[in-house]
């Protein structure tokens, strides 16, 4: 029900929404359009990646869909390239979408996007042009971690925003085995990278133990750090190194979350092992 949610006005002025049910706000400092141009529109440099792209179908998997301000905003800077987007989102709710679309005037973000996310809300699927771009967009409402684990077929991503709430909440959606799954969607041959604005220790262990290669992510204003994450190291440019591993064998909560229970722990000996025989860390 759309009653779940609510408007909330940030302090810089702009807006956000509320999950009333979760106690969290979305993109709670610095707001949604800030936080994901920030965040996923140039950290992941979505414009020169999409626009140097041979792929004939760029796809960007947008987890934690919300309210759709990470897909509007990267639209929007995505506008003049001429190619072609698919954007496949997941979250187990369409009603911050619906939210979002009955809110579009206070939240400004929707505005533009209003027939795509009509048709999203009744057909789950979308095709549309925005400006030179062709963008198929199509929301996979199901439990995350169980779509994961499903054979169902989902096209390999070229990026992933990674919005699910945090570690301590929404334990779930951070798990090692999660991360795993998603590591076996991806495709060897098609560089990708993730971002999110988490820089726990925890969140690192896990997407380096799911085969991930990982790197600290820019400042958004809200966080002074994120984690930025790939398949290749090419796409990271602040890789973690040596101080960080000293940091995180040291940490009293750096094991990956095994199930979606969250608690903290000193990494386990098989993490320590993994860890330190990443190749990430070895040959520095
Ligand atoms: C921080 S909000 C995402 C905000 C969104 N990216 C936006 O632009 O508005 C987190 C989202 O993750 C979704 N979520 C939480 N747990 C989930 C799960 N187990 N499976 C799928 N989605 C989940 C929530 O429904 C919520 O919409």
């Amino acid at each position: 029900m759309s009653s779940a949610y609510s408007l909330v006005a940030l302090a810089n002025g702009t807006t956000s929404i509320r999950s009333l049910a979760e106690g969290e706000t979305f993109h709670p400092v610095i707001g949604p359009v800030a936080e994901a141009e920030a965040l996923y529109v140039r950290q992941l440099r979505l414009p020169e990646r999409l626009a140097a792209a041979s792929d004939p179908e760029w796809v960007v998997w947008d987890v934690g869909l919300g309210s759709a301000a990470n897909v509007t905003t990267a639209l929007r800077h995505l506008a003049e390239i001429p190619g072609k987007i698919r954007i496949v989102s997941f979250d187990h709710t369409l009603e911050p979408l619906r939210f979002a679309r009955d809110h579009s005037q206070e939240l400004g973000y929707p505005l533009g996007f209003e027939a795509p996310i009509a048709e999203l809300l009744e057909h789950q699927r979308s095709e549309f042009t925005h400006g030179r771009l062709s963008v198929s967009w199509q929301a996979e409402v199901a439990d995350f971690p169980a779509r994961m684990r499903s054979e169902a077929p989902l096209p390999a991503p070229h990026a992933i925003f990674y919005d699910a709430y945090s570690p301590a909440r929404n334990a779930a959606m951070w798990t090692l085995p999660l991360f795993q799954h998603i590591f076996s969607r991806l495709d060897p041959d098609r560089p990708c990278a993730l971002a999110t604005y988490s820089r726990a220790t925890l969140l690192r262990t896990t997407l380096l133990r799911a085969g991930f290669w990982v790197g600290t992510g820019e400042a958004t204003g809200e966080k002074e750090e994120t984690t930025l994450a790939a398949n290749t190291p090419s796409l990271i440019p602040q890789r973690l190194g040596q101080p960080w591993l000293a940091r995180a064998l040291r940490s009293t909560s750096a094991e990956p979350l095994a199930e979606g229970t969250y608690r903290q722990a000193p990494l386990s000996e098989i993490s320590r092992l993994a860890l330190m025989h990443h190749p990430q860390f070895r040959g520095e």
